[in-house]
């Protein structure tokens, strides 16, 4: 059916055209929760050299635990909004000094870690885990958007659980981190906000908005007000 065919067409286009990154070298939890965390607010390719050098002078998560505060912002410098570098350092002692080192493996142990909301909880539990849950983020809300024609505000809180549902009955459960992350590499790719290139797209079969002729039309998103 028509929900196979969509796991496996996605797949298939990422196991020969996902991107290489540093961060999908292996699994590690410590590896996809710091790389996660610098994506928040900056693009790919400003990441990758701060995720090299973080890598390089906080190999595990005891190593951030205990790192000097004035060495975390300098390796921090330049990639702003310095909060999440606090709550790193916060949930790595949580993690070192109250749970003697082992991490939550659901989405909702995880949320419970200093800087961890539903996405970032999604994402580790997926990648690092995986668990068949979704990682709903502004790429993933604006791909499924578009492929189903929703039209729910997602400026709106109410939005995210009911896209997490339906998102929850289309991915793969065997592969959810890869999933995830092929639909991030789909909406940088194909499915960009501004200037998408759905013909040229591996699902664009299944994207019902570009067949449509309305794909600029989604993710609906007000404004929100001041
Ligand atoms: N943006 C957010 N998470 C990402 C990931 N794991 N890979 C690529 N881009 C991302």
């Amino acid at each position: 059916n028509q929900i196979h065919a969509f796991r496996k067409t996605l797949l298939d286009w990422y196991d020969v055209n996902g991107r290489q990154l540093p961060w999908r070298q292996d699994h590690e939890p410590y590896h996809v929760w710091i790389s996660e965390i610098m994506l928040q607010q900056t693009q790919v390719n400003t990441v990758i050299p701060y995720y090299q050098r973080f890598m390089t002078e906080f190999p595990t998560v005891s190593d951030l635990a205990a790192a000097p505060e004035a060495k975390l912002m300098k390796a921090w410098e330049g990639l702003g909004y310095y909060s999440r570098a606090r709550n790193l350092q916060k949930a790595a002692k949580q993690i070192v000094n109250e749970r003697g080192g082992q991490w939550p493996k659901t989405v909702e142990g995880l949320q419970e870690l200093a800087g961890i909301g539903p996405y970032t909880a999604g994402a580790i539990a997926s990648i690092a885990f995986n668990e068949p849950v979704p990682a709903v983020d502004g790429n993933a809300f604006r791909v499924f958007a578009r492929l189903l024609e929703i039209d729910l505000d997602i400026a709106k809180p109410q939005a995210r659980p009911i896209f997490e549902k339906i998102i929850e009955r289309i991915m793969s459960p065997d592969r959810p981190g890869d999933f995830n992350q092929a639909i991030m590499d789909l909406g940088s790719s194909y499915m960009t906000a501004k200037n998408p290139d759905s013909a040229h797209s591996p699902v664009k079969a299944f994207n019902q908005a570009y067949i449509d002729g309305v794909e600029m039309q989604y993710p609906v998103k007000s404004k929100k007000p001041k």
